[in-house]
């Protein structure tokens, strides 16, 4: 019989993607053992391409915890961004809307490669390149983790598992289903997304809405570019060859002020579908699931890093409260709590993907009143604050101090 190492663990944490790293380290600076078991080699973590906007209470989060040299080295903070409607830009303000707020693009595979690094120097588990990743007994007082690393057999015996294990994870599969209630919405679109060795030609994001489909540029460093194109779902990537890529990329973002992208060698390129997803409730038993094991908003808010960010900000409080003075009742609360914000970061996402992208099928009636809405969108001063808002995030549900982190200046402050 196979020889089986035991741990003994408060959290079992399944995922090293953000939301498993941030809650290891809020843990960890709370003084609560975790184990970070991870279904993917190191590399392959960090490398994955992702989104790159941290919404202003991230990076408040992120200096909080003091995983923040890189972000205050290569981020880049912007307070404002384009929104580009039939060939004309306008700017929306971040700043000057939101009483001094600001967005900070930074890849979320940077943000994962300091994570990484943090957990490294606090010297507690984390396993890459675990096989089997099994999840068990979650009803109970003390539910299982069990993996293979090596060839060797673990199985790690804890008080909680987090499920921080993405969309195609095995915690949310653990749930019976007739415990979990779906939402869910696929859109009729994907996008294709490149980065290319071109200088971004804007210091700003630059949302484009056009007759033939939306369009964003969007950058990682003075050197990178980041492009991205509506195109129908499932669309083979290979039908786009670099130069199709570039010529519709230029259609489409050419406005009549004479910006564009510059253009340079692709150097990545990946078709993303588009859904809006939310399964709750975000607890069963003793397993609390968290980021995108529990909900899934299209990219166009940029709001997925943010909200796994939310969530386990929401989780370490209702961790540390029940092991500091046995009260379960933040526990509890942990799925409504994020539940708050989660569904308005949903609409927040739908109606950014709604207004700005053309939808099959739709009619002159549909095609007017979009333009009409991106036309409000763009000269009203009420509609551009309601937007800035959102973008640069809406408050988190709980205080810094009830997750033990030390109140911080805004990061307004620190740059
Ligand atoms: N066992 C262990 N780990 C797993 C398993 C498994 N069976 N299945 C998936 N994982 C890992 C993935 O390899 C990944 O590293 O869980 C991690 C989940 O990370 P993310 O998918 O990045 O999800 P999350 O941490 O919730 O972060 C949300 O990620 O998907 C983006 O746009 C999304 O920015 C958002 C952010
Ligand atoms: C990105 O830079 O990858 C990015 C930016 C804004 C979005 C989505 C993705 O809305």
């Amino acid at each position: 019989m196979a020889v089986v190492t035991t741990h003994r663990t408060q959290v079992a944490i399944v995922g090293a993607g953000p939301a498993g790293l941030l809650l290891g380290h809020l843990l960890h600076l709370n003084g609560i053992d975790s184990v970070i078991v991870e279904n993917r080699a190191r590399d392959y973590v960090i490398d994955r391409v992702r989104a790159g906007v941290l919404e202003q209470g991230t990076v408040d989060l992120l200096n909080a915890i003091g995983v923040d040299a890189g972000l205050r080295r290569r981020g880049l903070r912007h307070e404002g961004f384009y929104v580009s409607v039939l060939g004309s830009r306008h700017r929306i303000d971040l700043s000057s809307l939101t009483g001094g707020k600001a967005i900070t693009v930074y890849g979320q595979n940077e943000v994962v490669r300091d994570l990484i690094d943090a957990r490294i120097e606090t010297a507690r588990p984390l396993y890459f390149n675990a096989e089997q990743v099994a999840v068990t007994a979650v009803d109970s007082p003390s539910p299982v983790v069990r993996f293979r690393h090596d060839g060797a057999e673990h199985a790690v015996h804890c008080d909680f598992v987090a499920g921080c294990d993405g969309f195609h994870g095995v915690c949310r599969p653990a749930i019976p289903d007739a415990a979990l209630t779906i939402y869910e919405r696929v859109y009729p679109f994907a996008w294709l997304g490149i980065l290319a060795e071109a200088e971004p030609s804007s210091d700003e994001l630059v949302y484009t809405y056009h007759e033939r489909g939306f369009a964003l540029f969007s950058m990682r460093s003075p050197t990178v570019t980041r492009l991205y194109l509506q195109v129908p779902p499932d669309e083979p990537i290979e039908r786009w060859p670099d130069e199709a890529i570039w010529a519709e990329m230029l259609e489409r973002m050419r406005a009549r002020d004479g910006w564009q992208p510059n253009v340079g060698r692709i150097i990545q390129k990946s078709v993303t579908p588009m859904r809006s997803f939310v399964a709750t409730p975000m607890r069963h038993g003793n397993l609390f699931l968290a980021g995108d094991a529990a909900h899934i908003v299209p990219p166009t808010g940029a709001k997925g890093l943010n909200l796994a960010a939310a969530d386990v900000l929401v989780l370490a409080r209702a961790m540390k409260a029940y092991y500091e003075r046995g009260d379960t009742g933040k526990l509890s609360e942990y799925s409504d709590v994020c539940l708050r914000r989660v569904w308005k970061a949903q609409r927040f996402s739908w109606w950014m993907t709604s207004t700005l992208h053309r939808f099959p099928g739709e009619n002159a009636f549909d095609y007017q009143r979009q333009v009409a809405d991106l036309d409000y969108l763009t000269s009203s001063r009420a509609a551009m604050t309601s937007l800035a808002e959102q973008y640069v995030g809406l408050p988190f549900e709980v205080s810094f101090e009830s997750a033990g982190l030390p109140a911080v200046e805004q990061e307004a402050a620190t740059h």
